[in-house]
Formats: C-alpha cells, sequence, structure tokens
C-alpha cells in the first residue's frame, strides 16, 4: 500500500519522524512511503535539521511554497498537491496536525476521492479565531481514518457525530475514529537519551532555568498581547535565567510590537538568552532540564509534561486539556500578573506526579497496522 505523507511546518516534520520509524521497523513489506512537504516552513534550523537528526526519509517532493497570506499558501499547496497526486496515485494520504499544509492536503486529496488518515485528531480550542481551530475542523470533517492522541480529542470527534462504531473497511462517509496515544509521546521516548548529547552546547545554561518559546498569531500579532507576555519574561528574568528560542515570526514582529524600552531590556539583559530556533534533541535536553516552561506552542506543552515539567500556557485556552486538569499547566493567556504568579507557584513547589496520560509510546505502530486493516 502507498502512503504519501505531508509535512510542511517544524512540528509535522518531527511528527513525521515516528510514522516513517514505525514503518521502517515493522511495516517495510507492507506500506511504502513517499514523504511531500510543502515548504510552508524553509529555513535550515525550521526544517532541514531534523531530516538528518532524526532519521527521517528524504522528501521525494518539496513543494517550495514557501510563507504568504493564508489563501495564497493554501491554495498554491492545493494546486501542487493535486499534480503530485496525480503522479503517484497514492492509496492514502497522511496528515498531522493543523496547519495550513494539513488543509491543503485535505482538501487535495478529499476532492480525488484519496482516503485522509488524519493523525492527531479531534482536538479542539471551541476558539476560531484560531486559524488552526479552522484547519483542524476542516480536515477531520472529510478524513477516513482519525487519529486521536487524547481522550479528550475522541470525545470531541463523538459529539461532533463521528460514530464510535468501527467498520471493517472504512470510508469518508463512514470513517473510523480511534483513541490511539500521541506519537509525540513516542518521539520523546525515543529521542529521550540521546538528547542528552546535546548537553556541551547549553553550558551557558545556569541551574533552575525558565525555558520559554512563543509564536501565536494571537501572540505576535497583537502588541498589548506581545508587550504584556514579554514583560512578565523581563520580569521572571530578575528570578531565574530564561532561555528562549526564537521562532522566526516572533523575530520579524518583535521590533514592531514591543516598546523600545523594552525591547533594549530584552537584548541588554544578560539573564534573558535569547537564542536561534534549535533542533529536537536540542529541545528535548532544554525541556528536560528546565525548571519551568513558558510556551504558547502546542508541542512543547506536551513535551513540558512528557518529561515532568510544569507549564505555563501563554493562551487563552488549550487543546491539551489533560494537562491542565492534572494541574501540570495553567493556562495564563498573556496576562502578566498571572504568568508570573503560576510561574513563582510552580517554581516552589516540590516535585509532583505526572501520571501517563499519552498512549505507550507506539501509537506509530498502531496507526500503522489500523491503516493496514481497514483501508
Ligand atoms: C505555523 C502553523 C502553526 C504552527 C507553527 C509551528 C499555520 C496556519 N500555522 O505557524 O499552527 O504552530 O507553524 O511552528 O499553518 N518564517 C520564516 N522561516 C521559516 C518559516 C516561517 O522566516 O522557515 C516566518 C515568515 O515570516 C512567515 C512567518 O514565519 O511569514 C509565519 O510562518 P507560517 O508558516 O505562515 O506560520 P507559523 O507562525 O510558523
Ligand atoms: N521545537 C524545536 N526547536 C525549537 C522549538 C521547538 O525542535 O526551537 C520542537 C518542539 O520540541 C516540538 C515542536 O518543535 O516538538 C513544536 O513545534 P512548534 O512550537 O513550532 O509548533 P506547535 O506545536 O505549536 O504547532
Amino acid at each position: 500500500m502507498k502512503l504519501t505523507t505531508i509535512i510542511g511546518a517544524r512540528p509535522q516534520i518531527i511528527k513525521a519522524s515516528a510514522l516513517s520509524r514505525a514503518i521502517r521497523n515493522n511495516f517495510s513489506d507492507k506500506l511504502e512511503e513517499v514523504i511531500i512537504h510543502t515548504g510552508q516552513h524553509y529555513d535550515q534550523n525550521m526544517s532541514e535539521v531534523f531530516f538528518t537528526e532524526l532519521d527521517i526519509p528524504r522528501p521525494k517532493y518539496n513543494l517550495a511554497v514557501g510563507s504568504g497570506k493564508h489563501g495564497k499558501q493554501t491554495a498554491l499547496m492545493t494546486e501542487r498537491l493535486e499534480e503530485v497526486f496525480e503522479a503517484e496515485q497514492p492509496d492514502a494520504v497522511v496528515v498531522y496536525g493543523d496547519t495550513n499544509s494539513t488543509l491543503a492536503a485535505a482538501l487535495a486529496a478529499s476532492k480525488m476521492l484519496i482516503p485522509i488518515v488524519h493523525i492527531e485528531a479531534g482536538l479542539r480550542s471551541f476558539n476560531k479565531s484560531m486559524p488552526e481551530e479552522i484547519n483542524r475542523i476542516l480536515c477531520d470533517h472529510v478524513s477516513t481514518l482519525l487519529f486521536s492522541p487524547t481522550q479528550t480529542g475522541y470525545d470531541n470527534l463523538i459529539r461532533e457525530g463521528f460514530s464510535k462504531q468501527l467498520s471493517p473497511k472504512a470510508t469518508a462517509d463512514h470513517p473510523n475514529v480511534y483513541h490511539c496515544g500521541d506519537i509525540m509521546y513516542d518521539n520523546t521516548l525515543f529521542f529521550e537519551h540521546r538528547a542528552e548529547n546535546t548537553c556541551q552546547k547549553f553550558s551557558f545554561c545556569q541551574p533552575s532555568y525558565v525555558l520559554c518559546t512563543i509564536h501565536r498569531n494571537s501572540n505576535t500579532d497583537n502588541s498589548e498581547r506581545m508587550q504584556s507576555i514579554f514583560e512578565a519574561v523581563a520580569q521572571l528574568s530578575r528570578q531565574r535565567q530564561i532561555i528562549l528560542p526564537l521562532h522566526p515570526r516572533t523575530k520579524k514582529m518583535m521590533p514592531q510590537m514591543l516598546s523600545p524600552n523594552l525591547m533594549r531590556e530584552l537584548q541588554d539583559n544578560p539573564n534573558i538568552n535569547i537564542i536561534e530556533p534549535v533542533s529536537f534533541l536540542e529541545m528535548i535536553y532544554l525541556e528536560k532540564h528546565s525548571s519551568l516552561i513558558l510556551t504558547d506552542s502546542g508541542g512543547v506543552q506536551k513535551e513540558a509534561y512528557f518529561l515532568k515539567r510544569p507549564s505555563v500556557i501563554l493562551r487563552s485556552e488549550t487543546e491539551w486539556q489533560e494537562i491542565v486538569q492534572q494541574g501540570r499547566a495553567f493556562v495564563c493567556d498573556a496576562d502578566k500578573d498571572l504568568i508570573c504568579q503560576k510561574a513563582e507557584a510552580f517554581l516552589g513547589e516540590p516535585p509532583a506526579d505526572y501520571p501517563p496520560l499519552f498512549g505507550n509510546g507506539r501509537a506509530g505502530d498502531f496507526i500503522c497496522q489500523t491503516i493496514l486493516d481497514t483501508l
């Protein structure tokens, strides 16, 4: 059976490594995978670095779509994907998550009657001002196999009308929905020990540093929110070193959105280390050795939990309800005082429990077997 896997943004490239590994190790006689990179992310440290580091097969196609407004970017991807699907004639198209690359592939494949396998299905923020919420809802509703990493995601799908009944042969009109665990958890377990080899690079990190990532458009494109979040970062830096691998979107927007005084303070403050985006192994290392993580990233919230670190979520809601319910993350929005208050509370508390919530580290195998059994 031939699968075409669509990747484009950083987290999708990382996620693809889990499925490719499962195919290579356990399904290579039955599943052929052709990887298509839309080119949504293209900087060396947002794309290429992951292929070499995580043993991901080289994409057969790079559609070189690059950055742009939503409509144009999605349209270009859809047009080029359609051509590739025509050439490749895949038996199924695998998509990850909720980016514009996900939506474009779902549009192209569904109109060509190619079954869609959506990995990370069912997640909802219930906030349609988030482009990802639109992408994930639309993709879920044209998919044939939907794999949710969490019980909450599975329940969302059932509430939206998907049937719990599993068909022996799934189709777009009779899709199958599974709660199968998280392939990102597969990856963290697999790469956690290898990540320790990157420690040399981080000799400048002081014990108990706080790791921070910011890239969500609701933050980067809103001056008030950006200012408030970075004021919180500056305040926390009086007690702890801050390490902030900077997403290119945020790098571009900071000078436009932050006051000149705050920009200067961030640049001159020796306790705030703003660095280039790091590789996945480096990120796992940084997460694991931090004392707290401030983030608006979906993936980083979860990895914080996998690696038993508390997180402060710089958004007004989260799709990853389970980690909040466990008390290991707190939704602080862009509220400077709340961010500082919750950060200090987490930093002051004794070690806590992180019960497993994201499967057994073999979601990739389950997905491959289910594709073979039901498509
Ligand atoms: C995208 C996804 C988001 C995901 C994130 C992961 C959508 C709508 N958003 O957001 O869900 O969380 O990726 O990181 O698909 N840029 C570069 N170099 C790059 C890539 C981007 O400089 O290699 C800059 C460009 O200025 C670009 C901006 O970042 O305009 C935003 O990139 P884009 O892919 O549109 O959205 P992200 O914010 O990265
Ligand atoms: N990540 C990385 N380097 C960085 C920042 C993040 O490798 O400098 C990884 C992180 O470990 C996680 C993924 O990128 O696996 C999350 O991607 P991102 O935050 O860009 O997007 P989101 O998950 O919010 O869609």
